[in-house]
């Protein structure tokens, strides 16, 4: 058997994408919840103020603050051993700064963890995904202040301290790596522009200033990522805390050393630059190197935060995979779209219809890769999954084999790697259940085992229906992923 006994199957999700009840319960708003939904050709927008008559597509979600019971039932079918969930810190911390936290919104994980303990699933916790209290921004710009830091830490460490005797696995941020790029540093870093502020008018997420201040910005999640795992360990209570990265293998377009070049230096800053300082505990020097280059002054690594960043290296490294994407230096070459990141047109690989390259061999590679670079960390897939159009039949039934297709495909790959001897301790598929996008905004773009009638115009009475990927998914369970026909 490639996979071992106690192998992690199950399903990810996150907290602004299902729960909805934004304001319920005594929770602040987020980051999350100021941006507008949007589909494959209309860009999602943002305002610093709410704008009457837009739609917020995490308001609502498909309502998982209510119907938790029913959801959890159904994954508890499909026999999930793990379901990664994240914590809306807004609903702990609806200010952020606040005194005590809201005893409501500790309640309502206690209730999900409960749940899903009495399906024996246990659950994988994130605490930040895509979604920090929108009074940090306000008040703090988000991690463009150290101030946040203490606030995450303060947060992170009320969560262990609530919880730790039943959730065992934490990640700290979601696709971290995607906190340096341009253009993220709203959503992954809560760090919002001077101009924005001053803008009376919403800006689509593309056009958001690209803030050179960034790589400080990422500098302080990891060192509040440190300080949360030295936390955990410090509590002794057998907490294990991982880093989380979109992974996306990056294969030069043509044999050009340019191109080659070119690619090794995307590979390094996009795949390792995070993961190296998260699993190793220090800068690797292509990133200071690039600082120097690019003259950005580094002097906020400050020698305590290298002492703490050693100190809080991580227990595991999960990662995200959808897609590989290609790396050229011709610039007439047309480009696709993709995760957090687009790339040249490999024409290999076929797209899915939000131009997302398919590629169930990049995910062997990415694991062989990280085995290499961190041999003694054990590895686990937290998404992978196939956003697409689904309809519901007359009768019911949502035929979906497209999606067993590819999660057949890129699970072979994994078993693959794991027989090849990577320690690959668990799986998640990305949107067990049906939810909104975040690169789009839209449940038009569907990824779930179970269908939720809920639609971008507002429709739909967010009744659960099981598709067919449902049983298939329940069948590779109950056979640890021997039969994946
Ligand atoms: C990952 C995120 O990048 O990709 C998820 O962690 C996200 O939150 C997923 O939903 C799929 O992306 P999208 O844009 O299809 O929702």
């Amino acid at each position: 058997m490639p996979f071992m006994k106690d192998f992690l199957w199950g399903g990810a999700i996150s907290a602004s994408q299902v729960e909805g009840a934004y304001l319920e319960d005594g929770k602040g708003l987020s980051t999350a919840d100021m941006i507008t939904g949007g589909s494959v050709n209309k860009e999602r927008m943002f305002f610093t103020e709410k704008v009457e008559g837009a739609y917020y597509p995490t308001h609502e979600a498909v309502d998982f603050y209510h119907r938790y019971k029913e959801d959890i039932a159904l994954f508890g079918e499909m026999g999930f051993k793990t379901l990664r969930l994240s914590i809306a810190w807004s609903r702990i911390f609806p200010n952020g700064d606040d005194a005590e936290p809201n005893e409501k919104g500790l309640q309502f994980y206690d209730d999900v963890f409960n749940e899903c303990l009495k399906y024996g699933i246990q659950p994988l916790v994130t605490l930040c995904h895509y979604e920090i209290p929108w009074e940090i921004v306000k008040k703090y710009n988000g991690f463009a202040s150290r101030k946040t830091i203490d606030l995450f830490v303060n947060y992170a460490k009320v969560c262990f301290e609530r919880f730790g005797d039943r959730v065992k696995y934490w990640l700290t941020f979601n696709e971290i790596n995607g906190a340096p790029l341009e253009g993220t540093a709203l959503s992954h870093l809560g760090m919002v522009d001077d101009f924005v502020w001053s803008l009376k008018k919403p800006i689509s997420i593309s056009e958001l200033p690209v803030l050179p201040s960034r790589y400080e910005g990422t500098h302080n999640q990891f060192v509040a990522s440190a300080l949360a795992v030295k936390a955990a360990h410090e509590l002794d209570m057998g907490l294990q805390v991982g880093c989380m990265l979109c992974n996306v293998p990056w294969y030069p377009l043509t044999p050009n050393p340019k191109d080659v070049l070119a690619t090794q230096t995307k590979d390094q800053m996009f795949n390792y630059y995070c993961g190296d300082v998260m699993v190793r505990g220090e800068y690797p020097t292509f990133v200071l190197d690039f600082f120097k280059k690019n003259n950005i002054d580094d002097s906020f690594i400050t020698e305590e935060d290298k002492q703490i960043l050693k100190e809080g290296t991580v227990d595991l490294y999960t990662f995200s995979y959808y897609m590989s994407n290609c790396i050229t230096t011709d610039p007439t070459v047309g480009i696709v779209g993709g995760n957090i990141v687009g790339g040249a047109k490999n024409p290999y690989l076929e797209i899915s219809d939000w131009g997302w390259q398919i590629d169930p061999e990049g995910i062997k590679y990415v694991l062989k890769n990280l085995h290499d670079r961190y041999p003694h960390t054990p590895l686990m897939i937290v998404e992978n999954g196939f956003g697409g159009i689904d309809k519901m039949e007359e009768d019911g039934s949502i035929h979906d084999p497209y999606r067993i297709d590819y999660l057949r495909q890129h699970i072979t790959a994994v078993k693959e790697a794991v027989a090849d001897g990577i320690p690959v301790i668990g799986y998640t598929a990305w949107g067990p259940i049906d939810l909104v996008s975040i690169g789009t905004g839209e449940m038009y773009k569907r990824y779930g085992f179970i269908y939720v009638d809920r639609h971008d115009d507002g429709t739909g009475d967010y009744s659960r229906h099981k598709k067919d990927s449902f049983d298939w998914y329940k069948k590779v369970i109950e056979t640890n992923g021997e039969d994946l026909s």
